[in-house]
């Protein structure tokens, strides 16, 4: 693994040209966020060694070097997700990559199903934590210490001044964002009624099929995360509305302005 990450950051750093301060993972329908990257460099993940090539539509597989507010910036249109059959090492190892790249902030975006009853489709809601239900675990198996510790600690995965930052930014733009907790399972079923009430039962808001893997590596390499949901449709035992791929991807790029501004403003001031 080690090797594979040398060999993608050597080939990464001969395309980039300035290296960049922040990685963003863009998620379901947030991937028009690159219109906001300036002087792009845009890379397929098929030209790219040890990249595998994402599968899902809606789901454009480029990584884009540019500049975003000022900063240096690296964004993932597309990215790997564990129902599409990769491991967990593979779905995880662009993170890898970029703090190979010796970046150490990560935005991560999703599209996820909202449980708490003062949600909305086309909501905003910024991660302050969540919970890993995926199978597995992405540092499962041998530990590099080169990568970081055996034993990570979670205390604070999403990074307190961040999130600080995102509502100041809301509160000045006059943007309605909310704030919870993101469960993380496999899919690529959305959740029965009795499946979106437990999860909020314990203590989940928002539920998706990503992130958290991400953010976990991320988090083993002592990287600042920020992590931003769309709540692209509700879930819950008196709700009925049934969730297609296509319904997510449209709410999610209804609320792209606020995601946009939001992260924009981030990228700025992080
Ligand atoms: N469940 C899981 N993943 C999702 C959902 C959902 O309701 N909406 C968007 N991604």
């Amino acid at each position: 693994m080690l090797d594979k990450i040398k060999e993608t950051a050597a080939y990464l750093r001969t395309r980039a040209g300035e290296l960049p301060e922040v990685a963003i993972i863009l998620g379901t329908g947030l991937g028009n966020l690159v219109e906001y990257i300036d002087d792009k460099t845009v890379i397929p993940y098929s030209e790219i060694p040890n990249f595998p090539v994402s599968t899902v539509q809606g789901h454009s597989g480029n990584l884009i070097f540019g500049n975003m507010g000022g900063k240096r910036v690296v964004a993932m249109q597309g990215r790997f997700h564990y129902y599409e059959g990769y491991d967990m090492k593979t779905v995880t190892f662009p993170v890898r990559v970029f703090k190979a790249l010796g970046i150490n902030t990560l935005f991560v975006s999703n599209a996820a199903g909202g449980m708490n009853k003062e949600f909305k489709v086309g909501d905003v809601m910024i991660i302050t934590d969540h919970i890993n239900l995926f199978p597995e675990n992405p540092l499962r198996g041998k530990n590099y210490e080169e990568l970081g510790p055996r034993f990570p600690a979670m205390t604070e995965p999403y990074d307190k001044k961040y999130i600080a930052l995102a509502d100041t930014i809301a509160a000045e733009k006059g943007l309605r964002l909310m704030h919870g907790v993101y469960v993380g399972t496999t899919g690529p079923t959305f959740e029965t009624p009795a499946e979106y009430e437990y999860f909020r039962v314990i203590g989940g808001d928002a539920v998706g099929m990503s992130t958290v893997p991400e953010v976990i590596v991320a988090r083993h390499m002592d990287m600042r995360v920020f992590g931003i949901s769309v709540i692209t449709d509700l879930g819950g035992k008196d709700i009925t509305d049934v969730p297609t791929h296509e319904e997510v991807q449209k709410a999610a790029v209804k609320a792209q302005p606020t995601v946009e501004a939001i992260v924009k403003a981030m990228v700025e001031r992080c």
